[in-house]
C-alpha cells in the first residue's frame, strides 16, 4: 500500500512521511481543497457516475463547505451525483439537537446545496444501545455497497484522533461505538455550554474504514494543531497517535496553514534537514534555538557550537561565531523598550517605535472585553502614563461568557433598587419577570433570550470600563463596538460581514491613530480573535489611501493561547514587579471571568495567572539568551502591509 518512492523523494526536503501542503492561511487552503472536490464532482458527472464523499465536522472543514456552497450558488456546481458518509456522531444524540452533527452538516452544507437527502448518511446517535453494533455493521456495509469513499475529508483532534478514533484505536478498526478522550470532550465544551453535557461516547467510522478511501485530505489549521500535526506526519506509526496510520495510505495529503506547521522540522529548524536560504530572520531563529539548546547566552556561543549543531553554514557566511552573535544580540537588545509609544527626543534609529510625534494617538483593540488588560495591561498602563492619547475599543460584547447566576444577580439588583426608590414601573417588572423565568427554566443547551444576552453584555461592559478607567482612560476614550458577527448567542459565530469592518473603519477615521494594537492570533482559524483581526485588516485595506494612514503602525499582541517566539518579537516591553501588580488589579476588574468563567478551555489557570506566567516566561527567555533580567515582559510584533 505504501508509496515508498514518493515518500522517499519527499523526505529529501523534510522529515515528513505524508506530503504536507502549507498555505499562508486557512482560507487559501480551504478554497483550493473545495475546488479540487468540485473538480472531482464535475468529472464524475461528465462520466455519468456518482461520487462518494467522506465528510467531517468540526471547525476544520467549515471554510471548505462555505466555498462548496458558493460554487453551487454562483457557479452552478450540482451535488445531484454526490453520495455522502459522515465520519461520526456523538452518542447518544438526537439528530435535531443543536449539537448534533446532523445539525452541523445541514447548517454548513446540506441545506444550501442540491444534494438528494436520500444520499446523505450520518451515523445515527439515537439508535438504541442494543442495536448499535448491528447498526455500525450496516453503516460500514453501506459504504462498501456504494463502492467505497472516493474523497475523505479529515480534521485532526489534539489527541491525534481522526474521526473519533482516539488513542489506542487499532489499525483495522471499523465503524463502532467508542469512548471519547477527556481532551476531546473538553474541546467540545464550546458547543455544549457545560462539560457535563458533552456525551461520553460517539459512533465513528474506524481507522480501517477511513484507510479504504481512495484519496484522503487531512486539514489542520492553527497553532493549536502544530504539536499533534508534527507527531502525525513525522512521528513513528503508533496507535497512541491514530493519525499516524495515515502514513501507510498511498494517496493522502495534508493541507495545513503555516501556524499548524510551526513544529514541522523543515519550518522549526530547517537547517537540520537541508540547505537554507539564510536571511536575517532565519539567522535570528537559528541563533535563539542554538542558545536555548546549548543553554549558553548568545554572546558565549562558539564556532564549535555552530558546527556541532548543523549551523556551520552560518559561521562560514559571517566569518565567525562572534560576528553572528553580536549581530543577533543587538537585534534582540533593540526590541526592548520601556517606551512603547516611542521615546521623545531620543535617537530612534534602533528603537521599535518612532520618537515623533511625542504624543501619539493610539487605539487598543480588544476582541473580548478583557483581552486588553490580560494581554497588554502593562503596556496599556505605560502608554497612558507616558501621556499618549489612548483609546480602547472592545470589539465584541463577550456576552456568552457570563454565568446565568451573575445575570440573575444584576437583574435582581435593578429590580430591587427600582422598587426601593419608587421608580419601578410595569415595563421594568415585565422584563424582570421574563428574565428570571427564562433563566430559571433554561435548559443547559438553550441559547439565552435577547434580554439576558443584553444583561450579560452590560455586565462585561461595566467590567471593561472599570479596567480601562483603572488604566487611566477617560470615559469618552472607551468604545464598545459590539461587532455583529459575534451576536449569535452561542459559541458558533457568523462569518465576518461588511458591518463588522465598517465599525472598525469608523473608529479609525475618527481617531486617526499613529499606533494600533490588536490581538494577532493569526493562528486561531475560526475563533473570535481571528475574525476581529480580519476586520482590522479589512479596515486597513479600505483606508489605505487616507493620508494619515501612512503614519499608522499596527502592533500585534498575542491573545490567551501563546506568546510570540523570541525571534518573532519586535517590541518587548519590560514590566516591573509593581507594574505587574497593577496589571493584575486591572484584570481583577473582570469579576465575571474570575475563578472559572464559562468556556474556560483546557487551561485550569485563571487569566491573571496565565498572563503573569507568560510575561515572566518571556523575561526568563530574554535573560537566558544573555540579555537584561526583568520581572516580566509583554511582547509585540509589527504587522507591515
Ligand atoms: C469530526 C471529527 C473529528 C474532528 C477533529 C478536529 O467529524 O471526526 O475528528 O475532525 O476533532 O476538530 P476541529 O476541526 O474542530 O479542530
Amino acid at each position: 500500500m505504501h508509496n515508498a518512492t514518493a515518500t522517499l523523494k519527499y523526505q529529501l526536503k523534510s522529515l515528513e512521511k505524508i506530503p504536507v501542503k502549507i498555505w499562508d492561511d486557512p482560507k487559501a487552503g480551504s478554497l483550493h481543497l473545495a475546488r479540487s472536490i468540485a473538480l472531482a464532482i464535475r468529472q464524475k458527472q461528465q462520466d455519468g457516475e456518482k461520487i462518494v464523499l467522506g465528510l467531517a465536522t468540526g471547525s476544520s472543514p467549515i471554510q471548505v463547505y462555505a466555498e462548496l456552497v458558493r460554487l453551487h450558488k454562483e457557479e452552478g456546481l450540482s451535488f445531484r451525483n454526490v453520495v455522502s458518509f459522515n465520519l461520526d456522531e456523538y452518542y447518544p444524540m438526537q439528530p435535531e439537537a443543536q449539537q448534533s452533527y446532523v445539525h452541523f452538516m445541514k447548517e454548513y452544507l446540506f441545506d444550501h446545496v442540491d444534494i438528494d437527502p436520500k444520499n446523505i448518511h450520518i451515523p445515527d446517535g439515537a439508535v438504541p444501545m442494543d442495536d448499535v453494533e448491528a447498526y455500525c455493521e450496516r453503516y460500514e456495509k453501506m459504504i462498501d455497497d456504494h463502492g467505497g469513499i472516493d474523497i475523505q475529508l479529515l480534521g485532526i483532534g489534539r489527541t491525534g484522533h481522526i474521526g473519533f478514533n482516539e488513542p489506542g484505536s487499532w489499525e483495522d478498526s471499523k465503524t463502532r461505538l467508542v469512548r471519547l478522550d477527556g481532551i476531546t470532550r473538553r474541546d467540545a465544551v464550546k458547543d455544549f455550554n457545560r462539560e457535563e453535557e458533552v456525551p461520553y461516547r460517539a459512533i465513528t467510522m474506524g481507522i480501517g474504514s477511513i484507510m479504504k478511501a481512495r484519496s484522503i485530505y487531512l486539514m489542520a489549521w492553527g497553532s493549536h494543531k502544530a504539536q499533534i500535526l508534527n507527531e502525525a506526519v513525522e512521528g513513528p506509526i503508533t496507535p497512541s497517535v491514530p493519525a499516524t496510520f495515515l502514513q501507510k495510505h498511498p494517496n493522502v495529503k495534508v493541507y495545513a496553514d503555516i501556524a499548524a506547521c510551526e513544529e514541522l522540522t523543515r519550518i522549526k529548524t530547517p537547517w537540520l534537514v537541508g540547505m537554507c536560504n539564510w536571511n536575517e530572520d532565519l539567522v535570528c531563529k537559528a541563533v535563539v534555538w542554538l542558545s536555548l539548546k546549548t543553554g549558553k547566552p548568545i554572546l558565549k556561543l562558539t564556532d564549535e557550537d555552530y558546527s556541532e549543531n548543523q549551523l556551520s553554514d552560518l559561521t562560514i557566511e559571517y566569518d565567525d561565531a562572534y560576528n553572528i552573535n553580536i549581530r543577533i544580540f543587538n537585534r534582540l537588545q533593540h526590541t526592548i523598550t520601556g517606551w512603547p509609544g516611542g521615546k521623545p527626543n531620543a535617537d530612534d534609529s534602533h528603537r521599535p517605535e518612532r520618537a515623533k510625534p511625542a504624543k501619539k494617538r493610539v487605539i487598543i483593540f480588544s476582541p473580548h472585553p478583557d483581552d486588553d488588560v490580560i494581554s497588554m495591561g502593562g503596556t496599556f498602563l505605560r502608554l497612558v502614563e507616558q501621556g499618549h492619547d489612548v483609546h480602547v475599543a472592545y470589539q465584541t460584547s463577550g456576552n456568552i461568557a457570563v454565568h446565568d447566576h451573575d445575570a440573575m444577580r444584576f437583574m435582581e439588583f435593578v429590580q430591587e433598587y427600582a422598587a426601593a426608590t419608587g421608580i419601578a414601573n410595569d415595563t421594568l417588572s415585565t422584563v424582570y419577570q421574563k428574565v428570571m423565568d427564562s433563566l430559571a427554566q433554561k435548559q443547559t443547551k438553550e441559547n439565552d433570550i435577547d434580554e439576558v444576552r443584553k444583561i450579560k453584555g452590560f455586565i462585561r461592559r461595566g467590567e471593561a470600563r472599570a479596567g480601562a478607567r483603572f488604566c487611566g482612560l477617560p470615559d469618552d476614550h472607551i468604545h464598545f463596538l459590539d461587532m455583529p458577527f459575534y451576536e449569535t448567542g452561542r459559541t458558533r459565530k457568523k462569518p465576518i460581514g461588511e458591518d463588522d469592518v465598517r465599525i472598525i473603519m469608523e473608529l479609525m477615521e475618527k481617531v486617526k491613530p499613529h499606533q494600533i494594537y490588536a490581538a494577532g492570533d493569526l493562528a486561531d482559524p475560526h475563533g473570535t480573535h481571528r475574525v476581529c483581526l480580519d476586520a482590522i485588516f479589512g479596515a486597513f485595506r479600505q483606508l489605505q489611501e487616507r493620508a494619515w494612514m501612512k503614519d499608522c503602525w499596527l502592533w500585534l499582541y498575542r491573545g490567551a493561547w501563546h506568546e510570540w517566539s523570541v525571534d518573532e518579537i519586535e517590541m518587548a516591553v519590560p514590566i516591573s514587579p509593581k507594574q505587574l501588580e497593577r496589571k493584575r488589579k486591572a484584570i481583577f476588574m473582570h469579576q465575571s471571568q474570575k475563578d472559572k468563567p464559562p468556556f474556560p478551555g483546557s487551561d485550569d489557570r485563571e487569566f491573571w495567572q496565565r498572563a503573569e506566567q507568560r510575561n515572566r516566561e518571556t523575561a526568563r527567555l530574554y535573560r537566558s539568551l544573555g540579555l537584561a533580567e526583568y520581572e516580566a515582559m509583554e511582547a509585540f510584533r509589527r504587522w507591515k502591509f
